[in-house]
């Protein structure tokens, strides 16, 4: 059978699921004829890049969206005057050789969909997730990180790692093109054209935008891997995991919105349960920094409240409560309770027997003039301080924290006590005059601008 068009293939869908439908006798079928409820110019899109995008568009046809009859101008309208019109688009329309390329049916459109344009249908959720430490990351990243501040990397490193996961700021040029650099940019945090916060495609890839891709690990474990911040592989090494991967073909992914429900639909949870996702006096949150009593990923261990580049608009205890609820879904109170007393007495040993001395070493180190402040990774004590809190002190934290003895110990605190002794014994020979400051002469690549962007607003 040989389709005619795209518009038709989705009505063959919705007369196969009223069929089918009628079979599993449920209550009336919503007949919804796409045609009708489709103005000329929405059907423009679905035909023409059907023809030039045809995976792009069965995607959408997949979607919940499709379903509901939202179709790609409702996400992709611009309004004149806004500041992301892809103005170069018009031109697309005078194509006679493509279904629709006829400027009667012109409107103008954005290539951004941002966070702004999702809210409004998804108020909630977009307002949840513009409070995140997911949307105001690059603020965390410009306030703090010494790679950035220092410049001690290119823009093009900055732009094929950092900016992959945190996102940058989206630029445009005059004629509505995207500036050079800033453009596929798709981290949780990037900066939009109208102002919004990060991109909901980090989760919920288009054009499908499904929940259930959400709901599942590999969402997050994109970018929550590696060295230093190996939430996916502490998962696949919890008890959680393993239940996962091994009974992940009973879980039911596509329950409705809110109704994923521990037990139910199934019995070890993923990120997005402990993290996301509502059970019985939890409500979903799009705000990842709510169930959090730790602020894990600091050099020093703080309350979420006290972390001073983002301070979260939480008091720990009530978050604690909330995440300790979702446990006790499927765990009696003292598994949790027990659970929370161990990570508690791991991040005091953390911070005060290898961090903090390992601050003072490196603030005398500074305060004697054995090493130069004026730039961090130059050196190599900077450097071995650096990855004692940043990765191994990370992994020993964050693998109790999330169920994995592995990353507690043998990538944790294993790996902090080898750091840590041979960071004393080479800051003492520096102290003695028994050794130099082993600075790197030609540190590579260090180009990368050191003024935060412009665009980027926030108060010190
Ligand atoms: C007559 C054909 C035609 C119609 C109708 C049409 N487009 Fe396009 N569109 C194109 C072409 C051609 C491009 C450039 C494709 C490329 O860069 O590969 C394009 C580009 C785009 C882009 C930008 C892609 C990018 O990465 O820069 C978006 C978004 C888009 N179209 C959405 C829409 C929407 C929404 C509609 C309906 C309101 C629509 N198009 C109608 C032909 C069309
Ligand atoms: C639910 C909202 C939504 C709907 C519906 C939607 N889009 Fe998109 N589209 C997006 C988002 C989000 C992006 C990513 C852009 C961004 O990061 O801001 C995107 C990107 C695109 C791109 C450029 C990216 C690429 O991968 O080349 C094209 C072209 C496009 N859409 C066309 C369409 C067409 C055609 C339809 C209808 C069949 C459609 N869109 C329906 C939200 C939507
Ligand atoms: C014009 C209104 C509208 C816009 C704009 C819109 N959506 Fe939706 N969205 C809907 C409707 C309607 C549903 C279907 C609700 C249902 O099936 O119960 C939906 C459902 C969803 C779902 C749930 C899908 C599932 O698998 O259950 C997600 C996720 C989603 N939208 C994300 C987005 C994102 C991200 C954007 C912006 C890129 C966006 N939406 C833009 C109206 C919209
Ligand atoms: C693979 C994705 C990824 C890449 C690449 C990446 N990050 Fe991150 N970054 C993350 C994640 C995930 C976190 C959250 C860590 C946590 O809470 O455990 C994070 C946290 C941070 C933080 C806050 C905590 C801290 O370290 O002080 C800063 C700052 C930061 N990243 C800067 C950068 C910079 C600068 C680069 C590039 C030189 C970079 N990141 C590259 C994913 C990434
Ligand atoms: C960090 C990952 C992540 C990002 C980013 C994300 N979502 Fe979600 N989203 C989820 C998860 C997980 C669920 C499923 C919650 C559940 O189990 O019901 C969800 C569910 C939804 C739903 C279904 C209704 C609901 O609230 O449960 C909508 C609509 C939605 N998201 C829209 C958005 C919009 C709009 C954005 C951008 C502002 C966005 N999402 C960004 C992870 C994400
Ligand atoms: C596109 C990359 C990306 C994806 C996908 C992503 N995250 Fe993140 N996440 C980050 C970055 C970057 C940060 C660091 C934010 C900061 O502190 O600057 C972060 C931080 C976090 C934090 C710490 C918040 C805090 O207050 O310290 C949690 C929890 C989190 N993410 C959970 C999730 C979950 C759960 C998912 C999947 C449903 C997910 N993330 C998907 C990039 C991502
Ligand atoms: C069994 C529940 C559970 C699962 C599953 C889970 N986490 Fe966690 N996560 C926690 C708890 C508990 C903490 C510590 C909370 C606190 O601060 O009290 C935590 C901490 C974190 C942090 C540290 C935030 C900070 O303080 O910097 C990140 C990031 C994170 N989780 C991401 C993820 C990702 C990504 C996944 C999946 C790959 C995941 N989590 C799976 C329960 C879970
Ligand atoms: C959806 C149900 C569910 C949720 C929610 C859940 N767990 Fe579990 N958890 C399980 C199951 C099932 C096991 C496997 C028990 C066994 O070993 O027989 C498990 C195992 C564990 C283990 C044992 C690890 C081991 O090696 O024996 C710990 C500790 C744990 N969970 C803590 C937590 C904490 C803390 C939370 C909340 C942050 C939580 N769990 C949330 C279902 C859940």
């Amino acid at each position: 059978m040989k389709l005619k068009s795209i518009s038709a293939f989705i009505i063959l869908i919705f007369i196969f699921g009223i069929a089918y439908a009628g079979i599993a006798n449920y209550s009336k079928p919503k007949v919804m004829t796409v045609e009708r409820a489709m103005p000329e110019e929405a059907k423009a899109c679905i035909e023409c890049h059907g023809e030039l995008n045809p995976g792009l568009v069965a995607d959408w046809a997949m979607s919940r969206h499709a379903h509901a009859g939202i179709t790609c101008y409702d996400c992709h309208r611009a309004e004149p005057g806004d500041s992301d019109i892809n103005t170069a688009h018009k031109k697309e329309y005078n194509n006679k050789d493509l279904p629709y390329g006829d400027s009667k049916y012109y409107v103008p459109i954005s290539t951004i969909v941002s966070p702004k344009d999702c809210s409004r249908c998804h108020a909630q959720e977009a307002e949840e997730y513009a409070k995140s430490k997911h949307a105001n990351t690059l603020e965390v990243i410009w306030k703090i990180d010494p790679w950035l501040n220092d410049g001690m990397n290119s823009e093009l490193e900055r732009e094929a790692g950092c900016f992959y996961c945190h996102g940058s700021v989206v630029e445009m040029e005059k004629d509505g093109s995207f500036k050079e650099g800033s453009w596929p940019n798709v981290g949780v945090g990037r900066l939009n054209p109208d102002g919004s916060l990060g991109s909901c495609t980090s989760c919920h890839t288009r054009h499908r935008f499904s929940v259930a891709e959400a709901r599942k690990p590999e969402a997050c474990g994109q970018c929550h891997l590696g060295p230093d911040h190996p939430q996916i592989e502490i998962y696949n090494e919890s008890k959680h995991g393993d239940i996962y991967h091994t009974f992940k073909d009973e879980y039911n992914f596509d329950a409705a919105p809110g109704t994923w429900t521990p037990g139910v639909d199934y019995r070890g949870p993923t990120c997005a349960s402990c993290h996301m996702s509502g059970v019985k006096g939890v409500n979903t949150s799009h705000d990842v920094t709510e169930r959090l009593s730790w602020e894990l990923q600091a050099p020093l261990t703080v309350r979420p409240e006290n972390f001073t580049a983002f301070p979260a608009d939480t008091n720990w205890e009530e978050e604690r409560s909330k995440m300790a609820l979702v446990c006790q879904q499927c765990h009696s109170k003292s598994w949790t309770d027990d659970h929370y007393r161990k990570t508690d007495n791991v991040i005091k040993e953390y911070n005060e027997v290898y961090y903090k001395p390992a601050k003072e070493m490196l603030d005398k180190l500074y305060a004697e003039g054995k090493l130069d402040k004026s730039k961090f990774f130059d050196e190599v004590l900077e450097v071995e301080f650096y990855e004692l809190w940043h990765h191994e002190g990370r992994r020993a934290r964050m693998g109790t924290a999330m169920m994995a003895p592995d990353y507690a110990w043998w990538h944790g605190f294993y790996e902090c006590k080898n750091r840590f002794n041979h960071f004393m014994h080479e800051a003492e020979l520096l102290l003695e005059g028994k050794t130099d400051s082993k600075k790197a002469k030609n540190y590579p690549n260090a180009t990368g601008s050191t003024e935060k962007p412009e665009l980027l607003k926030y108060k010190k």
